[in-house]
């Protein structure tokens, strides 16, 4: 299959054809929803809460987040694989910024990468847009902010509130981002970014007129022990493993497993 290129992405915007992403944190999830025809796989910094038992992405290092990267990476061959800049990575300037992505680009082979907020990382999406590593935007609740935004909450709401998510936005389309991540922002204020950028909008939580729409595989599978209201679950794989391995434990407490067909007789 053709390779997900950058310059797809707008021209997918450009024909109405919404792009879909996952997350994706090692090489059996990520081959599964490339031959699925996934188009872009984010090796988000989100495996701090689904992967490592963290209560959110704040722990996560640059070094946890390159051996998912490089499996996921390798596994596919179609999808466009981006990968999160960590909390801590990117926010002191372009110089911190390029040296993380850098470093990620070239021992991962990941595709382009993705940081959070708007205005405040415009010359560090120009830097590394300059160095030849795409961008990708993250605006509204941005989970590295949490703290300081109080919760998981919806942002944009109200006149004032959407008037600065566009500006951001713009911001970080004219500092060369190449799409733009919206979560948790009211529908009416995502749809009306998706009008007045070039770049393709991804929404999570963002309502269904973004250009693209990006979960957590985990929600989106029912593997998690939580998911978010906006998230859909189109499967129960957690139930699905946990029968499997109640089923397996009671062939092998009841002497049933292994029979002979999974043995070597001689
Ligand atoms: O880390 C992540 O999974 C993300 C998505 C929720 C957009 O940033
Ligand atoms: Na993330």
């Amino acid at each position: 299959p053709k390779r997900v290129r950058v310059h797809h992405l707008r021209e997918a915007k450009e024909r109405g054809e919404k792009l879909t992403m996952l997350t994706a944190y090692d090489a059996p999830t990520a081959r599964i929803f490339d031959e699925a025809g996934i188009d872009l796989l984010l090796v988000g910094d989100s495996i701090g809460n689904t992967m490592l038992g963290h209560e959110t992405t704040i722990p996560v290092t640059v070094d946890e987040l390159i051996p998912p990267a490089r499996a996921v990476a390798r596994s596919v061959s179609r999808a466009l694989v981006v990968v999160d800049l960590p909390f801590g990575s990117y926010e002191a300037g372009p110089e911190q910024a390029l040296a993380t992505a850098v470093r990620l680009f070239k021992e991962t082979g990941a595709h382009a990468v993705k940081l959070e907020g708007g205005r405040r990382v415009a010359a560090q999406v120009r830097a590394l847009t300059d160095a030849g590593i795409p961008v990708f935007g993250h605006l509204g609740f941005t989970p590295q902010s949490e703290n300081a935004l109080g919760g998981k909450r919806v942002q944009g709401r109200g006149e004032d509130a959407a008037e600065l998510l566009s500006e951001d936005a713009l911001a970080l389309q004219d500092a060369g981002a190449v799409a733009i991540v919206l979560e948790m922002v009211p529908a009416p204020v995502a749809a009306r970014l998706t009008e007045i950028l070039r770049v393709p909008t991804i929404g999570i939580g963002a309502g269904v007129e973004c250009d693209g729409q990006v979960l957590v595989w985990l929600d989106m599978a029912g593997m998690g022990d939580w998911s978010p209201r906006f998230a859909k679950q189109y499967a129960q794989i957690g139930q699905a493993l946990g029968d499997a391995a109640r089923a397996y434990a009671a062939d092998v407490r009841g002497a049933v497993f292994p029979d002979d067909a999974h043995s070597f007789l001689q």
